[in-house]
C-alpha cells in the first residue's frame, strides 16, 4: 500500500535512536483487563453489557451524575467490583514506568480509575487521571472531603455514605461522571500534546469526550501508534486514505503482546521483565 504509514517497528526505531524524547501515552480500560478488571464496551465481558440487574434506563446511567443523585445504589453496588484492592499492574503499566525511568515520558493521560499506573511506580506529576480515581471522595452538597476509610467501608457494606459534615449530602468518589467537569489537571497539561514527539494510544475505544479528541491535538507529522484489539478509524488514518502519507501505526492485538514486541524491538525486554516481576 503506497500510502501506508509507520509500523510498530518504525516506532521502536524512533525510541531506540533517541529521537523520541517526549512521549505521550493515552490509555484506557484495555490496559487493565489483563489485571482482571473488566473494560466497559467489549461485547460480553464489558461492564456496560452486564448491568441488567440494576434496571438502568441505559448503561451509562450508572456513571451519570443526575441519575446518581436520585439513585446512588447501582453505582455503589458496582463500586464493589471496581474498587482497587487486589489488582496488580500489567506489563503495559510497567512499560509506561520504564519510559519514565528512561526520562522520555512527557505524560500519561489515563481514563482509568484503578490507579495501577501509580502502583507500577509512575510519579504523580507524570499521571493525569482524566476521569479521576477512588483516592478521594466528596459530598455532593457541601463539597466536604469524606474520610476514605469510611467510603471504603460503605462500598463493601450495604450503606450509601452520607456526609458527616453537613449530614445531608451524598458522598461520591471523585471519579468523573457523565455531566461532571474533568479534573483541573486534565486542562493544565493539555499543551503536552502540542509538544510531544510521539503518541502511543493503548487499550481504549476512544468513545468518550473530551478525552478521545486529544489524539487530534498531536500535529502532523508526529507519529501516533495505536495498540488495541480493534482499530479506531474515527481518529486514525492507518492506510493514508485522508492524507498523502499516513503517520498512524496500528498494532492489532492484546496490549501486553504489543508492548512486549515493542520492548523487544527497542532492546528493553529484560529491563521490562525485571520491572514487571518486582
Ligand atoms: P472501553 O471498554 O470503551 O474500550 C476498551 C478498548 O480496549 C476496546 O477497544 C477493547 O477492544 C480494548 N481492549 C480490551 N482489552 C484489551 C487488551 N487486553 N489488549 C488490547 N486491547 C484491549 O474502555 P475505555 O475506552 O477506557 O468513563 O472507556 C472510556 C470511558 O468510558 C471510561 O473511562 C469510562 C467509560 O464510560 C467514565 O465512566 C466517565
Amino acid at each position: 500500500d503506497k500510502n501506508a504509514g509507520p509500523t510498530i517497528e518504525t516506532v521502536a526505531e524512533l525510541i531506540k535512536s533517541g529521537k523520541a524524547k517526549k512521549i505521550m501515552i493515552m490509555c484506557g480500560a484495555g490496559i487493565s483487563t489483563a489485571a482482571g478488571i473488566p473494560d466497559f464496551r467489549s461485547p460480553g465481558t464489558g461492564i456496560y453489557n452486564n448491568l441488567r440487574k440494576y434496571n438502568l434506563p441505559y448503561p451509562e446511567a450508572i456513571f451519570d451524575i443526575d441519575y446518581f443523585k436520585e439513585n446512588p445504589e447501582p453505582f455503589y453496588a458496582l463500586a464493589k467490583e471496581l474498587y482497587p484492592t487486589k489488582f496488580k499492574p500489567t506489563l503495559t503499566h510497567y512499560f509506561i514506568t520504564l519510559l519514565h525511568r528512561k526520562n522520555i515520558l512527557l505524560r500519561c493521560f489515563t481514563q482509568n480509575i484503578d490507579t495501577l499506573e501509580r502502583i507500577a511506580g509512575l510519579p504523580d506529576d507524570k499521571i493525569v487521571e482524566a476521569h479521576g480515581s477512588f483516592a478521594r471522595s466528596e459530598c455532593l452538597h457541601c463539597y466536604a472531603e469524606a474520610d476514605p476509610d469510611r467510603v471504603r467501608e460503605a462500598v463493601f457494606g450495604e450503606e450509601i455514605p452520607k456526609c458527616s459534615s453537613c449530614k445531608v449530602g451524598l458522598v461520591k468518589p471523585c471519579i468523573t461522571f457523565f455531566g461532571e467537569c474533568l479534573p483541573v489537571k486534565f486542562f493544565e497539561y493539555l499543551d503536552d500534546f502540542l509538544y510531544c514527539d510521539l503518541l502511543i494510544v493503548i487499550g481504549t475505544s476512544l468513545q468518550v469526550q473530551p478525552f478521545a479528541s486529544l489524539v487530534d491535538r498531536v500535529e502532523s507529522p508526529t507519529i501516533r501508534l495505536l495498540i488495541n484489539r480493534e482499530p479506531i478509524y474515527e481518529y486514525f488514518d492507518f492506510e493514508g486514505i485522508y492524507s498523502e502519507i499516513s503517520r498512524d501505526a496500528f498494532y492489532k492485538g492484546d496490549c501486553d503482546d504489543g508492548i512486549r514486541k515493542l520492548a523487544e524491538l527497542i532492546g528493553w525486554q529484560d529491563e521490562l521483565e525485571e520491572l514487571y516481576t518486582i
